[in-house]
C-alpha cells in the first residue's frame, strides 16, 4: 500500500514574493512592470528554482498606497501592462511550472473606485451601504477608532454630512462586508481571476474585514502592553478589540474557501491570508474549525522573534504545538512591509536564516532580493514615497522596496540604462551585490539559496517530513530533525559567533548536504559535529538507524 502523502504544490513548494514596481522595468519609466516579470521568469524557475510567485497589486490605482488602493479589481494598471500582458505572464509562468498567486484586497478600495464614487455621491445612492458611513457623535467622530497609518479612522464627507471609515489612508475607505452585495461583488472579482487561471490569492489584511456591528469604542491600552508585534505609534494606545477581527469574518472565509474549492478540481487553488495576530489560538482559528477557511494564515512570528537559538526554537515549537490538527505551517522572513532580513539579523546570520526558512516544516515565502542579501536602503527625505512613513515617522517601508539588483550595469539591470529615474533609489551597493556577480561567486548568497532550494526540491523529508527539535544541543544552537519514511535530515544551526561542538553520535555518520559556508559537503562524523561561527549545516543521516516516530 502506498502510504506516501501526496501534498499539494502550495505545501511542498517555495513561494517568491514579487513587488512588481521594483522587480524589472522593461520600458524605462523607472517602474517595474509585468513584461519585466516575464523577462525574469527563467531566473525564477531555472536559476533560482522557486515554485510559485506572489505578485503584489498591479491593478489600476491612484497609487496612494502603491497599489493597495485599488480603483478597479479586474484590470491591470497601464503602468504595469494590460490584461493581455497578464495572460501572457500566466501562460509563461505555467509553461515553466511556476504557479501564480495574486493579491486580493478585500478590506478597502481606493476612494477613486467607482463603487466609492457612487457611495459618496448621496445618502440615497444604492452603493451607500457598500462602505461604512456614520453620523457624527455628539458633534465629533463616530467612535474612537484609529487609522493604522495615523489619525482617526474617520473622514468627514462635506457633501453628504457623514463620516466614512478607513483602517488605513483616507484614500482607502473600508468596504462594509456585512452587506451581502459587497461580498458578491468581491467574490466575482475572485472568480474573474480564477477563470483567467490564477493559482491563488494572498489576501490583504484578512482579519480586518469584519468589525464590531455596533462600532463600539476600542478599550484604551494605557500601558501599551507588549503586542509581540512591532510598535505602531499612536495606534498602540488602544486595544483593537472592535475595529477588526470580529468572529463573523470566519463565515466569509468559509464561503471563500468553498469558492476556491469549486475551482480546484484540475488545478488546486490556494489562499494565504495576511493576518497579524500573535496569539496562536486565535491565529490558528483562520484555518477554520474543519480546516475549511484559509489554506494558511501567514505566520509572521519569525519576523519579530529575537534572533537567538532559544527564541527561534521556541517560536517554531509554539507554532507546531498550536497548529490545528492537519493544518499546514508556513514561515516568512521578509516582505514589502518589513525591514530587510539581512539588515535585521546581519549578513552572516541571514545565511543561517536562509537555511532555517528552507528546512523548517511548512511553506516558505521568500521576498525578492533576500536571495542576494539585499539590505535596507536609506532613502533621502525628498525621495520618500511610502505614505505610512510620511504619516508616521519611523514607519517608512521604502527601504525594503528598492529596485532589484540584477547586475552592475546602470540602473542595476532593473531598468534600461536610458531609463528615467527609478521610482525609489537604487542601493549604493548594487555594483557588488547583484545577481550577476553572485552567480559567478561559488559561495555567494545566491548560490546558497540555489543549493538550499535544490536540496529542498529533491528531499521528501524537507518537503513534507515531520519535525523534531532535539534537546541537549549547545545553548546557542538550534538542532532539529526532519524525517519522511526512512529519510532523515538533521539541521544544526549555530547562532553564536563561537565555534560549537555538537555530539550527535546517536545518528552515527551522515552526509553533509549543505553548509551555509558552502565549503563542505559529503561524509561527516557526527561525534562531534563542529559548527563554525554562524554556520548551519544540513546532514542526511544514515537511514538504517532507529527512526524517531
Ligand atoms: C497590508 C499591505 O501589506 C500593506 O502594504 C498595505 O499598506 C496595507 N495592507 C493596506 O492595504
Amino acid at each position: 500500500m502506498d502510504t506516501t502523502p501526496h501534498p499539494l504544490w502550495w505545501q511542498t513548494g517555495v513561494i517568491y514574493q514579487i513587488y512588481p514596481r521594483s522587480f524589472q522595468d522593461s520600458n524605462g519609466d523607472g517602474v517595474g512592470d509585468l513584461t519585466g516579470v516575464i523577462q525574469r521568469l527563467d531566473y525564477l524557475s531555472s536559476t533560482l528554482g522557486v515554485d510559485a510567485i506572489w505578485l503584489s497589486p498591479f491593478f489600476p490605482s491612484p497609487q496612494a498606497d502603491w497599489g493597495y488602493d485599488v480603483a478597479n479589481y479586474t484590470d491591470v494598471d497601464p503602468l504595469f501592462g494590460d490584461l493581455t500582458t497578464f495572460d501572457q505572464l500566466l501562460a509563461e509562468a505555467h509553461r515553466r511550472g511556476i504557479r501564480v498567486i495574486i493579491d486580493w484586497v478585500p478590506n478597502h478600495t481606493s476612494d477613486q473606485h467607482p463603487w466609492f464614487i457612487e457611495s459618496r455621491s448621496s445618502r440615497n445612492n444604492p452603493k451607500r451601504d457598500w462602505y461604512i458611513w456614520r453620523d457624527a457623535r455628539a458633534g465629533g467622530l463616530p467612535n474612537n477608532w484609529l487609522s493604522l497609518f495615523g489619525g482617526p479612522a474617520w473622514e468627514w464627507d462635506e457633501n453628504t454630512g457623514q463620516y466614512y471609515m478607513h483602517s488605513f489612508l483616507k484614500e482607502q475607505p473600508d468596504l462594509s462586508w456585512r452587506n451581502p452585495e459587497v461580498k458578491a461583488a468581491m467574490f466575482d472579482v475572485a472568480r474573474f481571476w480564477l477563470e483567467r487561471g490564477v493559482d491563488g490569492f494572498r489576501i490583504d489584511v484578512a482579519h480586518f474585514i469584519m468589525k464590531d456591528p455596533e462600532l463600539r469604542d476600542n478599550p484604551l491600552n494605557p500601558k501599551r502592553a507588549d503586542t509581540a508585534y512591532k510598535p505602531l505609534g499612536a495606534y498602540d494606545t488602544q486595544i483593537h478589540l472592535h475595529d477588526k477581527g470580529h468572529p463573523d469574518g470566519h463565515a466569509i472565509w468559509r464561503e471563500f474557501r468553498a469558492l476556491l474549492d469549486a475551482y480546484s478540481a484540475g488545478q488546486p487553488r490556494y489562499c494565504v491570508g495576511e493576518i497579524h495576530i500573535f496569539d496562536w489560538r486565535e491565529w490558528g482559528s483562520y484555518y477554520g474549525a474543519n480546516l475549511d477557511e484559509l489554506h494558511m494564515p501567514f505566520n509572521f512570528a519569525l519576523l519579530f522573534a529575537p534572533w537567538q537559538a532559544a527564541s527561534i526554537r521556541k517560536t517554531v515549537d509554539d507554532l507546531e504545538a498550536a497548529l490545528p490538527r492537519g493544518a499546514w505551517p508556513n514561515y516568512v522572513l521578509g516582505n514589502h512591509d518589513e525591514p530587510r532580513l539581512a539588515s535585521r539579523v546581519g549578513r552572516d546570520n541571514a545565511r543561517l536564516a536562509a537555511m532555517l526558512l528552507l528546512t523548517l516544516r511548512g511553506t516558505p515565502t521568500l521576498y525578492y532580493g533576500d536571495e542576494i542579501g539585499m539590505t535596507n536602503v536609506s532613502i533621502p527625505p525628498g525621495r520618500q514615497r511610502d505614505p505610512f512613513g510620511l504619516c508616521v515617522p519611523g514607519q517608512g517601508r521604502d527601504p525594503c522596496r528598492t529596485p532589484m539588483q540584477w547586475s552592475d550595469a546602470p540602473n542595476a539591470g532593473f531598468a534600461p540604462p536610458h531609463a528615467t529615474e527609478c521610482w525609489l533609489p537604487l542601493s549604493p551597493d548594487y555594483r557588488e551585490i547583484n545577481v550577476e556577480c553572485q552567480l559567478a561567486e561559488p559561495t555567494s548568497f545566491l548560490n546558497l539559496y540555489r543549493r538550499l532550494l535544490a536540496c529542498r526540491k529533491s528531499t521528501p523529508a524537507l518537503q513534507w517530513g515531520s519535525y523534531h527539535p532535539l534537546g541537549g544541543a549547545a545553548k546557542d544552537c538550534y538542532v532539529y530533525l526532519r524525517q519522511a519514511k526512512n529519510q532523515r535530515i538533521l539541521v544544526a544551526l549555530n547562532f553564536s559567533e563561537q565555534e560549537q561542538s555538537l555530539d550527535l553520535s546517536t545518528f552515527g555518520h551522515g552526509r553533509i548536504r549543505a553548509s551555509t559556508c558552502m565549503d563542505r559537503e559529503g561524509q561527516s562524523n557526527l561525534a562531534p559535529l563542529v559548527l563554525r561561527p554562524d554556520e548551519g549545516v544540513m546532514v542526511e543521516c544514515a537511514s538504517n538507524r532507529e527512526v524517531i516516530s
